[in-house]
């Protein structure tokens, strides 16, 4: 059904503009993994920031409300205004599904039953599958204690191998990553297994094609069955320990949930290596986040390097694209939405909105001190509403031991091209995590 007439809507060539300078650099720098050459191309280029500013044109010009793109295949909105985010986003599931079409293809590539894409009432028990294994209410998981040793470890050993090489780069950083990952959600018996984070890699790289290309099953169906395998040994310590005493969790299917924790522990590592990276960057910072790391405070609790990581992310969000879709007309002062609407929140226009925000471009953590990531309009880090996300708690807390350790560790860490992040300017609206090194000056 085509959108009422009064609802402002760009023009072709406007329209044809947004899809070339928002949606098709966030597409081409892969939104369910990253390619790394598209990424560094989009740092050169500044992308994320000329598509903020195409934002504010399109905002002065056809003011704060709800816009629709011209879009061929179903009516397609993006949202400029901070409450009409609120109320889309609180709005899911009921009449804004977070499970939009392109989601659904995206994802069904490697998790076809995952909460996230679940339309009906079959969302409600996955949803609380993650709520209660992730405890997403907690600041500090129940667990937290155990991690720590495998964080620490984990951590030095990223240290040493860096040792020889004389630097840190992304290569060594995810792998130490993941076998910290691994660790938490399966147990230490997991610690090796390189194969199952290659495998979901692989799949995630299909879904960025989403319906563009058929789905992989036989290499889904191993995936889950390698995933099931280790979550049947149910290792004490482990998420997987938590999953089976769970009651009712085999009704949420695991494995489907729990794909999800491998993809998006993957751009929760980059967000680590960013916030170091502008740790570095900026001296006060970096003397508070050090005197943080080296004191007694239990690792669980770091508030000024948790708040450090969701900076990172408000400066660099890894979920550029939050998408929603009517189910049903909603109403709003510009007219009518029709069911079936695609609604774009693109987040680095709320972050990153310096016709609104005095220090858009500046690394301020404390600003997110003591404050939930999921209630801070016009910020959505980790989203908000019932769909957030359920790790918006535990990804600050594992990712802030990481940064302990590796500033307490009493190698001294220099950022390389620190020109990349200068606090004199602006900072850049795009910042390739994959490229980022960082130096350990021999005997420092
Ligand atoms: C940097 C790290 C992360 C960020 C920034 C992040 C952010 C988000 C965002 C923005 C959403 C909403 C997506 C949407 O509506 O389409 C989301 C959903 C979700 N996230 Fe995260 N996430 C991160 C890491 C994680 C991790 C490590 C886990 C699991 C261990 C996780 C589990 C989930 C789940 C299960 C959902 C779906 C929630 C639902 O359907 O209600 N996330 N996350």
């Amino acid at each position: 059904m085509a959108p009422p007439r009064t609802f402002p809507t760009m023009s072709a060539a406007e329209s044809a503009a947004f899809v070339g300078g928002v949606a098709l650099p966030t597409w081409a720098k892969g939104i369910i993994i990253r390619r790394k050459a598209a990424t560094a191309l989009a740092e050169r280029l500044d992308v994320d920031a000329r598509a903020v500013r195409q934002m504010q044109r399109l905002r002065a010009t056809y003011g704060e409300g709800p816009l629709l793109v011209r879009n061929p295949i179903r009516p397609q909105a993006i949202l400029l205004r901070s409450e009409d985010v609120r109320r889309v986003l609180d709005g899911a599931p009921e009449s804004f599904t977070p499970a939009s079409s392109e989601k659904r293809a995206a994802l069904s590539h490697f998790e076809p039953h995952n909460a996230l894409i679940t339309r009906g009432p079959e969302r409600a028990p996955r949803r609380a599958f993650h709520d209660a294994a992730l405890e997403s209410n907690c600041p500090v998981h129940h667990l937290a204690g155990h991690w720590t040793g495998i964080v620490e470890a984990e951590t030095d050993a990223i240290l040493a191998r860096a040792g020889s090489l004389g630097e840190i780069g992304w290569t060594t950083v995810f792998e130490g990553w993941f076998r910290i990952v691994r660790r938490v959600v399966l147990g230490s018996g997991a610690a090796d297994d390189r194969e199952l984070t290659d495998m979901i890699a692989r799949l995630r790289g299909r879904a960025n094609w989403a319906f563009a290309v058929p789905i992989n099953r036989r290499l889904r169906a191993a995936f889950h069955e390698r995933l099931a395998s280790h979550l049947a040994r149910a290792e004490p310590g482990s998420l997987a320990a938590v999953v089976a005493r769970m009651p009712g969790a085999a009704a949420a299917e695991p494995t489907q949930q729990m794909a999800q924790w491998f993809f998006a522990f993957d751009p929760a590592g980059m967000a680590t290596v960013r916030a170091l990276a502008l740790l570095l960057a900026h001296p006060q910072a970096l003397a508070r986040a050090r005197g943080e790391a080296e004191s007694d405070a239990p690792r669980s609790d770091l508030p000024f390097l948790r708040a450090a990581l969701v900076e990172a992310l408000r400066l660099y969000p890894t979920t550029p694209m939050v998408l929603r879709q009517t189910t049903r007309e909603t109403e709003w002062t510009e007219g009518t939405l029709p069911a079936g609407t695609g609604i774009l929140i693109f987040a680095p226009f709320f972050h990153r909105d310096d016709e609104r925000l005095p220090n858009a471009h500046r690394f301020a953590p404390e600003a997110w001190l003591n404050r939930d990531p999921a209630h801070a309009p016009p910020f959505l880090p980790f989203s908000a509403g019932p769909a957030a996300c359920p790790a918006r708690h535990l990804v600050p807390m594992l990712a802030s031991m990481v940064l302990a350790r590796l500033l307490a560790s009493g190698r001294r860490l220099v950022l390389c091209d620190p020109e990349r992040l200068d606090p004199a300017r602006p900072l850049p609206g795009t910042l390739d995590p994959f490229t980022l090194r960082f130096a350990l000056p021999a005997g420092a």
